[in-house]
């Protein structure tokens, strides 16, 4: 006959609880994950911080048709928080459009100024389109009603810098307001 062991009672339901919490953690970690690849600008806020309002060299002018059909340009630079320096990689994107026969570049941060999704162009529509919450715009930034996105995307600082050196002024902006405000 089994004795009955109180200790061992004791031990196994502890294990048992343990395991639940366990499996309840690894539960929500799941449930965190981005729902797409959209929302990653959203989710690092270092990587938001780190770049904010600077020149950066995107591309060179030649590599921008002037048929103003937007082009997507990663935006690449060093990062650095509190503690540690990050070789370049990439912060975000911008659009790059020029008409025909200009110079003058016009840049459309690819942030989504609803809530920081990633904008996509939609080439047969002539428009961009957010795949978060459906919001539209046409192809200069401006917003089409109705819209979840209460502004235009939002526009950024573009030169022409030495040899044709496309540079924009990266900067984030605060997301589901109506008035375009950069984040510190
Ligand atoms: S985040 Fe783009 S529509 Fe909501």
């Amino acid at each position: 006959m089994q004795m009955h062991d109180p200790a061992r009672d004791e031990q196994g339901a502890r294990r048992g609880f343990l395991s639940k919490v366990m499996a309840l953690a690894a539960g929500g970690l799941a449930t965190l994950a981005p729902a797409g690849a959209g929302v990653w600008v959203l989710l690092d806020p270092l990587r938001r911080k780190s770049a904010a309002a600077s020149f950066l060299r995107v591309t060179e002018i030649e590599a921008i048709p002037d048929d103003g059909v937007p082009r997507q340009f990663p935006i690449v630079t060093d990062r650095v928080d509190a503690w540690t320096g990050f070789p370049a990689e990439p912060v975000g994107a911008v659009y790059l459009r020029r008409e025909k026969g200009s110079d003058v570049v016009q840049a459309l941060s690819a942030t989504c100024p609803h809530a920081g999704c990633f904008v996509e162009m939609e080439p047969a529509e002539h428009c961009f389109r957010c795949p978060c919450h459906n919001s539209s715009f046409t192809l200069d930034g401006g917003i089409v009603a109705p819209s979840p996105s209460p502004r235009p995307m939002d526009e950024l600082e573009c030169r022409i810098g030495h040899g044709g050196a496309v540079e924009v002024k990266w900067q984030n902006f605060f997301t589901g307001i109506a008035e375009k405000v950069a984040r510190p």
